[in-house]
This record gives structure tokens, C-alpha cells and sequence, in this order.
């Protein structure tokens, strides 16, 4: 007796149906290669999407902006170079490898002395700046 393979519907935590949902990718991905196509700072690009949070990676250097997230818990992960995450009452020093999860409502922000690769993690709704807006916000980003 062979296998059927049939569509499964996909129930979201509020019940819907979300007949139309598509694995965005089934190809693996290299973070390399991605880094390797874009080189301005500060500008995240989206390179994987999965229960409705977004894998972005971004090249930083220098200091962004104070901004915290009012609905979005934010993990950062340092892919090459070093990475100071600030917060109100202490610093964090990521190193390549390490990462951190900045929870909602925190404020931080992200020092690069040199330039860091970093891989955020994050609700597709997170916007780079948070609470705030100014020439360094990106409410589209592109997908690499
Ligand atoms: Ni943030």
C-alpha cells in the first residue's frame, strides 16, 4: 500500500485556516553567500521566513539608535566581527557565536566598533528601529 501524501490543512493559534501557506524555501541557505550580496550597514535583509518571524542578517558599524520593540522579542547573533548591545543598565559584548535575545519593551542599542555580521531573529512585524523613526528605518526590507 503506497503513502498518499495529502494537503494538510494549517491552523493557526487563532484558528484560521492558512490554506495558501508555502514553505518560502527549500533550499539551503549560506550565510556567506548571502553577506557576500549586500554591504551597507545598518540595512537588514531577509534570507528566511518561518512561523511568521523573519531570519535577516545585516552588516553594522558604528552606533544605531536607542529603540526598544513594544511586541517583539529581538535575538541578535554575531555571525564574524564583535558587537556591543547596550542596554540601560549594562553592555553586552557579543562575540562570533554568541547571541542574546533582547525581550519587548527593552531598550537597546547595537554598537559595532568595526564591522560586525550579525543574524537577527524576530517577528516578521519587528521594525529595525523600533519605536522610533528616522533616516535609518526600513519598513520593506529585501529578501536575498
Ligand atoms: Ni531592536
Amino acid at each position: 500500500m503506497g503513502i498518499h501524501l495529502k494537503p494538510v490543512p494549517i491552523i493557526d493559534t487563532a484558528g484560521s485556516a492558512l490554506a495558501s501557506h508555502v514553505p518560502t524555501t527549500m533550499n539551503k541557505v549560506n550565510l556567506s553567500e548571502k553577506l557576500a550580496l549586500f554591504s551597507e550597514h545598518w540595512h537588514p535583509h531577509i534570507v528566511g521566513e518561518l512561523n511568521g518571524q523573519h531570519v535577516k542578517l545585516a552588516k553594522i558599524k558604528g552606533a544605531f539608535d536607542w529603540h526598544h520593540h513594544a511586541a517583539e522579542d529581538e535575538l541578535f547573533l554575531v555571525v564574524s566581527g564583535t558587537m556591543d548591545l547596550e542596554l540601560r543598565d549594562q553592555t553586552v559584548t557579543l562575540e562570533e557565536g554568541e547571541f542574546f535575545i533582547v525581550p519587548r519593551g527593552v531598550e537597546h542599542r547595537p554598537v559595532a566598533h568595526e564591522e560586525c555580521h550579525i543574524l537577527l531573529f524576530e517577528p516578521a512585524s519587528t521594525r529595525n528601529t523600533g519605536n522610533i523613526t528616522n533616516e535609518r528605518t526600513r519598513n520593506q526590507l529585501d529578501r536575498i
